[in-house]
């Protein structure tokens, strides 16, 4: 499948090689393996040269996928409708995490203005410096009045209050993978062989056991099971709930709750990787020109959350939410005669909600701490029992 896929520039196969070499010593230094988490995060985040820690455009048209905001504005200015609320009923601070291009903190900045709701601080958390300069950028750009009240932050606040949004950033957090087979359960890395990374099982332990062992996966003599479970996205939803005094944790992304994560057709599990606009399966292709990304299995976020003291607020479908935050008014605040501006929108509307596109897929989370309002994004279609 990858021999079809689109060459790299000289200078970004050279970046590639380099990152690969790295990563190669990385296995070396480890005695010859590393596990499947470690391989993503260097991959991905190693500064300079991974996917995210590198210069390759990533998102929209000209880059590798396109994320909601990517789409259309539309996106933002429903969310601004949740946050409005949200900011009604809890401190009026806001992070984003993740910040992609900017393009996101830059439509919901406008828009909160317009509503008359701008948030009293907006801060992006960003692992990559470099999507953090770009970040910068786009906003200087697209609404160079409100860069002076955004800023940008490194690690964890120590505690917070008020709202925690990450688009699309689950799915892009390091995942162990796991194979349960009829001798046992393994954990499944990466070695070096023959001058190229190759998949290497070694017996599952310790926490990474324990969590494959509590799945009620189906797999016999000839049926092994292949999937992921994200430790790191669990921690990462834990230690917001220990940081957060109040406030909510609004999380979107692509998955399922459990019970269809690790259903057993679903037996190769959800590990994909996106470049320039191809999805495929294999990892190991260009490391750092492409994304590597995991569903996210929602059982284990609010299982997370809520183990440290968080309450599940909606739990619903990306269509189901937007619509619940008045997608369908913003799209009549374009004059349908006006077809320049109205068909672009339609169509973005159209991935955003379509069941065969976005709309299923993705589902919207909302986990908080001493907020009582019921949530306007989850007034119809909460899935919440299903989790
Ligand atoms: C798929 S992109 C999504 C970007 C953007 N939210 C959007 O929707 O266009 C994933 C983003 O999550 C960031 N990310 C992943 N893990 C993170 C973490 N633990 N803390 C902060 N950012 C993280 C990446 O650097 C990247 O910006």
């Amino acid at each position: 499948m990858t021999a079809t896929l689109p060459p790299p520039s000289a200078d970004a196969r050279a970046a590639s090689e380099t990152l690969a070499g790295d990563i190669a010593a990385c296995i070396a230094a480890a005695g010859g393996w590393i596990g499947f988490d470690r391989f993503m995060e260097l991959a991905l985040y190693t500064p300079g040269l991974g996917y995210y820690g590198g210069g390759a455009c990533k998102f929209g048209a000209a880059g590798d996928f396109v994320t909601a905001p990517e789409l259309s504005p539309a996106f933002a200015q429903t969310l601004a409708s949740q946050l409005q609320q949200l900011q009604a009923c809890c401190p009026a601070q806001l992070i984003e995490v993740g910040g992609g291009s900017g393009k996101l903190a830059s439509d919901l900045l406008l828009e909160l203005e317009r509503q008359r709701g701008l948030p009293e601080s907006y801060a992006i958390l960003e692992l990559s410096g470099e999507l953090g300069r770009r970040q910068r950028d786009t906003i200087g750009r697209r609404a160079p009045h409100l860069l002076s009240r955004v800023h940008w932050l490194e690690e964890l606040p120590a505690r917070f209050s008020g709202v925690v949004l990450a688009n699309e950033v689950l799915d892009a957090m390091p995942a162990q993978l796991v194979r349960w087979h009829a001798d046992g359960i393994s954990e499944r890395g990466v070695t070096v062989a023959g001058g190229r990374f190759a998949w290497a099982d070694r017996p599952a332990s310790g926490h990474l056991l324990d969590r494959a062992r509590a799945l009620a996966v189906e797999c016999g003599i000839n049926r092994p099971y292949l999937s992921e479970i994200s430790l790191a996205a669990q921690a990462w939803v834990r230690q917001w709930a220990r940081i957060l005094d109040q406030g909510v944790l609004l999380l979107i992304d692509y998955g399922f709750p459990r019970r269809e994560y690790y259903h057993p057709q679903r037996d190769a599990g959800t590990l994909m990787c996106h470049y320039r606009h191809h999805a495929h399966d294999d990892p190991f292709h260009l490391p750092g020109l492409q994304d590597i990304t995991v569903h996210v299995d929602f059982t284990a976020v609010v299982e997370s959350g809520c183990g440290e003291g968080l309450d599940l607020l909606g739990y619903t479908t990306q269509s189901a939410f937007l619509f619940n935050c008045g997608l369908a008014d913003i799209l009549a605040r374009t004059p349908v005669d006006d077809t320049l501006r109205y068909l672009p929108l339609a169509n973005a509307v159209q991935k955003l909600v379509s069941p065969a596109e976005m709309g299923e897929l993705f589902k919207v989370m909302a986990l908080g701490k001493r907020i009582a309002a019921p949530l306007r994004g989850f007034c119809t279609g909460d899935r919440s029992a299903g989790l």
